[in-house]
């Protein structure tokens, strides 16, 4: 059998032990234990209540209750205490610690740039699905059925006619189905290719649509407009050229190339023209009474252009080491 304890012993053992903790906080633990513990020296106090007399118990009982308040609040101070002096004294002298801020994605400042650009031309922002039937993929847009963009190697299919679409242009065509002329759009969003993947391409990428539709709209407007974009995005002395090119909605059709300095060559940056009748008439707009230009422009090339970056892939790896470049 265990040895009996009484209300006084235990106080004494008490305040011995205590001073202990005074000079060994590391004792702290194991000295709460055997005190404050479930099998602890009070507990077996409250377990041998039940012997004392009726007469004598009610201040026994308030014994006992004095000696647990005067233990516990001991080792509550105590523990207080030891994590406040951990911190030590306080230098308001030492330097605050160091935050660390995200930075703006250069993507993500490269496409701002752009839609204001566009903005202060009056252009609105329109959005559109990315996930496309191939009517407004492909059909509306004057893609002749056996096109080769529609192959299975350029497009991501979700199903038989529904694509990931390749490119937003998909959007000018629901914009011209639900809106009526004059429609002056850009239209920024992720586009979906099949390609593989390179320090040149990857897999999903960003495009801002432009649509410009109003009554006697001239290539030379589309020049103009096209040619104050690229100053004010890369400078008034920048180097560019509209390269005659084809695509099946527009005609003619153009491309603009900037040179590059730092590679010696020129690069190109988007790809436009003005709206060919043929998609006038798919979308049940008057081509005699209605004339536009459409462009769209790549962001990452724009954006790498501009930063100087030279593997695509980097823009979508979130490595800190190089988002950390662009505060
Ligand atoms: N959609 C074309 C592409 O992805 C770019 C383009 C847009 C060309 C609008 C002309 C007009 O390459």
């Amino acid at each position: 059998m265990s040895k009996q304890v009484t209300i006084e012993s235990v106080r004494t053992e008490f305040r011995t032990d205590s001073k202990l903790v005074a000079k060994n906080p590391e004792k702290h633990e194991s000295l709460k234990i055997k005190f404050l513990g479930r099998k602890g020296l009070v507990a077996k106090l409250f377990s041998q209540l039940s012997k004392v007399s009726d007469k004598d118990r009610p201040k026994h009982g308030k014994d006992l209750n004095n000696l647990k308040y005067e233990i516990s609040t001991f080792f509550d101070k105590n523990k207080k205490n030891k994590a406040g002096s951990s911190t030590g004294p306080t230098d308001s002298t030492l330097p605050g610690p160091k935050f660390k801020i995200g930075y703006e994605h250069p993507l993500q400042k490269t496409l701002d740039d752009i839609k204001n650009i566009f903005k202060n031309l009056g252009f609105s922002i329109a959005y559109g699905p990315e996930v496309d039937d191939d009517f407004h993929n492909f059909s509306a847009l004057n893609f002749p059925e056996e096109h080769p963009a529609r192959d299975m190697q350029d497009t991501f299919f979700i199903e038989k006619d529904i694509v990931l679409r390749t490119h937003t242009s998909n959007v000018q065509v629901h914009l011209m189905e639900e809106e009526e002329p004059p429609l002056r759009y850009i239209v920024p969003g992720r586009v979906y290719r099949n390609e593989s993947i390179s320090f040149k391409s990857y897999c999903l990428f960003h495009q801002i649509e432009g649509l410009y539709v109003d009554k006697n709209v001239s290539f030379a407007d589309h020049k103009a407009i096209l040619e104050f974009f690229v100053k004010q995005m890369f400078g008034s002395n920048t180097k560019m050229r509209f390269r005659p090119s084809f695509f099946p909605f527009t005609e003619p059709s153009a491309e603009v190339d900037i040179w590059s300095e730092k590679s010696g060559q020129w690069l190109e940056i988007l790809g436009s023209g003005m709206v060919d009748p043929e998609v006038f008439k798919s979308v049940n707009i008057d081509e005699n009474i209605w004339s536009g230009f459409a462009f769209g422009l790549g962001v990452e090339r724009i954006c790498m252009l501009k930063y100087g970056i030279d593997d695509i892939r980097l823009l979508y790896q979130g490595d800190i080491r190089f988002l950390e470049q662009f505060k």
